[in-house]
């Protein structure tokens, strides 16, 4: 059979290394033929692709970012979106779709799939925020990008008495913020599952600098809010895909921090960072497991499915029922971790 796949949404550590997983599948297990649409669903709909076979994918397991392009576009945002598929797909003799991508990408997917395009959706963000399975690849790359990076700035805030506020992805959810703000040993994490109150957490630095610490790390998710009748934060601006685009509520934070505590506080936003270069050894399996178990259920004609990191094993789950809802961050673990956060 002939299968095409695309990237959608923003990029991700491990994407390449799905791509070769898939493309190892088809050709070496199942004769079966991959071609690549370019810029996500854009090329799905403008017939743009590349064929993929395994001499194409040298090189590509530890190559950050996705050979096949990536944007925001969906089929549902023009008119004959889904006929443009229908006749791409028929064109390209393409049989099913992998589709590798986050929670907007996916969602366009199940949708596809119940319109009549045999879909199998492979789950991607670093923001790991999808409800259908426990760990998306490139999240734990961008928990150890960020981790470095708070490490890095603890001597700095240690040798001028600093407070270091930072600023970590997480739209939706504070994955990346508590995992990096718990590895990093930072006094404080703010996520969005939890709106912070700004008085609340100057005194909690108040009492560390009294207890005799000195320098302190704040972890802030681009997405944490503050607390009703705190503060207030800039709305975000919205780009050409209706998608918006986050960052900079550290800035506020930070100017609060200096503002009612008198420590003198430094800014860091992470921002793409987190999402390039080099996936992980432990993207580098998951994503190259997810990729080879996507093949497997295009090539079974399981449509509809998209597969799942669960109990430790890949396994198939229902594409529709795994973006019902967000993954949001344990709440045992943020009680863990109050412990440290006082
Ligand atoms: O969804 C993943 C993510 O990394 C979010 O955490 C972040 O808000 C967003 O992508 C940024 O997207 P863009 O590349 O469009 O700036």
């Amino acid at each position: 059979m002939r299968v095409g796949i695309l990237t959608g949404g923003g990029d991700c550590p491990g994407l390449n290394a799905v791509i070769r997983g898939i493309v190892r599948k088809a050709e070496r297990d199942y004769g079966d033929e991959v071609i690549g649409f370019l810029d996500g669903y854009q090329g799905l709909l403008d017939n743009r692709s590349m064929p993929l076979d395994v001499e194409a994918c040298r090189g590509l397991l530890p190559r950050g970012g996705t050979i096949l392009g990536t944007t925001r576009m969906t089929p549902y945002m023009v008119d004959d979106g889904v006929e443009r598929v229908k006749a791409t797909m028929a064109a390209t003799g393409v049989e099913a779709l992998i589709v590798i991508g986050g929670e907007g990408t996916l969602s366009c997917a199940s949708r596809l799939n119940d319109d009549g395009v045999p879909v199998v959706g492979v789950p991607k963000t670093i923001d790991n925020d999808i409800g259908g399975t426990e760990m998306t690849f490139g999240f734990d790359t961008a928990v150890q990008i960020a981790t470095d990076a708070i490490d890095r700035l603890h001597t700095t805030a240690e040798s001028h008495n600093r407070v270091m506020v930072v600023e970590v992805m997480g739209r939706h959810v504070g994955h990346i913020a508590t995992w990096a703000g718990i590895a990093g040993g930072a006094t404080v994490t703010l996520v969005p599952e939890e709106p912070f109150d700004i008085q609340a957490v100057c005194e909690s630095l108040l009492r560390r600098h009294h207890r005799g610490r000195f320098a302190s790390i704040v972890v802030v998710a681009e997405g944490a809010v503050p607390a009703p009748g705190t503060i207030e934060i800039p709305e975000p601006s919205v780009d050409e895909y209706g998608h918006q685009r986050l960052g900079g509520i550290v800035n506020v934070v930070a100017k609060e921090i200096e503002a009612r505590t008198g420590f003198e506080t430094r800014v860091t936003v992470l921002g793409h960072v987190q999402r390039g270069g080099t996936p992980t050894a432990f993207d580098r399996v998951l994503s190259t497991w997810y990729g080879v178990a996507a093949m497997e259920a295009a090539h079974d004609r399981d449509f509809g499915t998209m597969v799942a990191l669960r109990s430790g094993e890949v396994v198939r789950a229902s594409l529709a029922e795994s973006i019902a809802e967000l993954k949001y961050t344990h709440p045992d673990l943020l009680d863990a971790m109050r412990v440290f956060f006082s």
